[in-house]
């Protein structure tokens, strides 16, 4: 990999063109996990710690994520009392950031409400967010975000895994990409809640999909999709003709996974 497309300090420096995501940078070539270096660092609004490769890095629904070198792995912290948007809205927030990023590289889509896929339905990147409370409110927001940007190979395991360079054929500059998702980050963050549900929902491939539902707790059922609701939920229209908001759990969307499901 030529080395001045992978993350450097210095490199994303040069290129950031935001206000106040990412002035406050570490990055470190090998963490546990961005989320475990957050909390040995004293963090602001803004700050963002990136890592080269992760150990123990986390997924959604308790799973692990696979970031070997060549990937994006990294922390943005946020502070809601800056602005007005529901709390659960900056998984979404920082989906669309990074879907108008990789979307000069390529199309792209979000599979609700933190995947971005690939237009052959690969998963190019992750979000997992958490809150951090004082006084019983939201006191910082740690968006932990993945990229699959140069990774060369997956785990087997990892069968709807894909990385922008096998997608492009071509390698991507890491510090470029990353500044660009910073910069569209900030800017959706200038959003009213109405516009970024709205262009949300018009990237996101699950609207308009027949999805299956896998609830945290209950049984699993299928629906059409029917949109997004103002605090980022799915509209899910059951196949009794009742509509359902859906804020949790695994949703999969026919087809782009090679699912079939009645
Ligand atoms: C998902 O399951 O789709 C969410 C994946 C989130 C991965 C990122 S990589 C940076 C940050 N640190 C972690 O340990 N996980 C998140």
């Amino acid at each position: 990999m030529t080395a001045h497309r992978r993350i450097s300090f210095d490199n994303i420096q040069n290129n950031l063109s935001t206000t106040m995501l990412g002035r406050d940078l570490y990055v470190l070539d090998e963490v546990t996990s961005t989320f475990d270096a957050c909390e040995k660092i004293g963090v602001c609004h803004g700050t963002v710690v990136c890592a080269k490769r992760q150990t123990d890095g986390t997924g959604r629904l308790g799973r692990s994520w696979e970031s070997n070198e060549g990937g994006i792995y990294f922390s943005l912290i946020l502070e809601p009392s800056r602005y007005g948007f529901d709390i659960q809205l900056y998984t979404l927030i920082c989906a669309l950031g990074v879907q108008r990023a990789i979307s000069e590289h390529t199309a792209c889509m979000i599979k609700w409400p933190n995947d971005i896929v690939s237009p052959d339905g690969r998963k190019l990147c992750g979000i997992l967010t958490k809150i951090k409370l004082f006084d019983s409110k939201a006191g910082f927001i740690n968006v932990g975000i993945g990229i699959n940007a140069n990774n060369k190979s997956f785990s087997d395991d990892l069968k709807y895994a894909g990385s922008l360079c096998d997608f492009l054929g071509r390698e991507v500059d890491e510090n470029r990409l990353l500044c660009s998702v910073l910069s569209e980050i900030e800017k959706v963050l200038c959003l009213s809640p109405d516009s970024l549900v709205k262009e949300f929902a018009e990237v996101c491939v699950t609207v308009g999909s027949r999805v299956k539902i896998v609830p945290a707790e209950g049984e699993k059922y299928a629906g059409n999709a029917k949109g997004i609701s103002k605090d980022g939920s799915l509209m899910v229209e059951k196949d009794d003709g009742s509509l359902v908001c859906v804020n949790s759990g695994e949703v999969s969307v026919r087809g782009i996974y090679g699912e079939n499901y009645v």
